[in-house]
């Protein structure tokens, strides 16, 4: 079948006004067939074309209810893996750019958490009192090794519910990949600092001692995400002086001392709910990815919301705008001339086991 795809070379020069009217042609051929999901950090190119958008959890949750033949997932790799894992064997998951990846997500692998895990529980005499978590943000063989070893997934929206169920099961917490969210998690619970040690997977026990690891109540993961390593405490301070009424508000992948000095801290779909709901003039800063700040910045206008980005550097998610209007209309010409390009299959021993803990999550929220 691959022979008589329609190659991306002929797309990839195609103007981006041509793209966009491909795009609502084939969306009209492909009717009740096609369902597209868009994450709120794609460019606007593409998100204007989705049937829905929201955050992680949210998408997870859709994917379960589609009835469309085809899911084309605007997003990342691992977003379109949880489609694959989530919607019925039937129905087809598209990822337009396979090269849409997570830099977060890579930063642990399947290698690495093994080890990690037995190298914790040897240290705790085998006692399995380790719950390992995996941030959505993982590659699905890390979430098959959390279904297979009584643990879970979470989200940033969910990532408080969980860790509580986590803490009913057994008394430590191995959290990866991103630190950012395990230990704001943690710090809003009431866990302290010192509770809360960075496992490096690098190095021989995590770089920790036996005492470090035995008063731990959370090991994270040495992982974060580098778009919003970008935002600054600095950056807070400066809006605070000039606007004093203003508002702050942080993604929880944003640094410890981000988050602690933001108003409000919250899943991409959180930040949005909030700010379309806030009074009429009021003034906010936002410490999450460039689109979804562009955008919301944008809508807001009109309402005489001002929507300011917390960084002075440009720092959109290199991997998220891949996918962009040539490559949608590429896997959708195909679509209309029935073949299927980019399709994301997660293998079914991995699916099944990822599923585990992925229905966990959808359980526990
Ligand atoms: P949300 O689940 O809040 O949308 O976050 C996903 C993500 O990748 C943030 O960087
Ligand atoms: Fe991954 Fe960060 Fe991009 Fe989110 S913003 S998809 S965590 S690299």
């Amino acid at each position: 079948m691959n022979e008589s795809v329609i190659k991306f070379e002929q797309f990839h020069q195609l103007q981006e006004d041509l793209c966009q009217q491909k795009i609502i042609d084939a969306k009209k051929k492909l009717k009740d067939d096609l369902v597209i999901l868009g994450h709120h950090y794609q460019n606007e190119s593409v998100y204007r074309h989705a049937d829905f958008t929201g955050d992680s959890l949210k998408l997870a949750q859709y994917t379960q209810e589609l009835e469309a033949k085809y899911i084309i997932f605007l997003g990342v790799h691992f977003m379109a893996e949880v489609s694959n894992i989530l919607s019925r064997k039937d129905q087809v998951t598209i990822l337009p750019d396979l090269s849409a990846g997570c830099q977060m997500a890579d930063m642990a692998d399947l290698q690495k958490v093994k080890r990690s895990y037995r190298e914790l529980n040897k240290v705790l005499n085998f006692d399995q009192q380790i719950t390992p978590i995996t941030y959505i943000n993982s590659a699905a063989d890390l979430k098959a090794f959390c279904g297979d070893h009584d643990g879970i997934v979470c989200t940033s929206t969910n990532a408080p519910k969980i860790l509580e169920w986590a803490f009913k099961q057994k008394e430590k917490v191995l959290f990866f990949p991103d630190q950012n969210l395990g230990r704001w998690t943690g710090h809003k619970m009431g866990i302290k600092l010192e509770q809360m040690v960075v496992w490096d997977p690098d190095l021989p026990s995590g770089g920790l001692s036996k005492e470090q690891i035995e008063q731990s109540k959370i090991l994270l993961w040495k992982g974060h995400c580098a778009v919003h390593q970008m935002f600054r405490l600095e950056h807070i301070k400066k809006f605070r002086e000039e606007y004093p009424g203003g508002f702050v508000i942080s993604h929880p992948e944003s640094p410890f001392e981000v988050c602690l000095n933001s108003d409000l801290v919250g899943s991409t779909e959180f930040i949005l709910n909030t700010i379309k709901k806030a009074e009429p003039g009021t003034k906010w800063l936002v410490g999450t990815e460039l689109n979804l700040v562009n955008r919301l910045a944008n809508e807001m206008i009109k309402e005489d919301k001002m929507v300011k980005f917390m960084s002075h550097i440009i720092c959109e998610c290199s991997t998220m705008a891949r996918i962009d209007p040539q490559h949608l209309s590429w896997v959708l010409d195909n679509l209309v001339n029935h073949k299927i390009v980019n399709e994301i299959v997660v293998p079914p021993t991995i699916a099944q086991s990822a599923k585990v803990a992925l229905d966990r999550m959808l359980t526990v929220v």
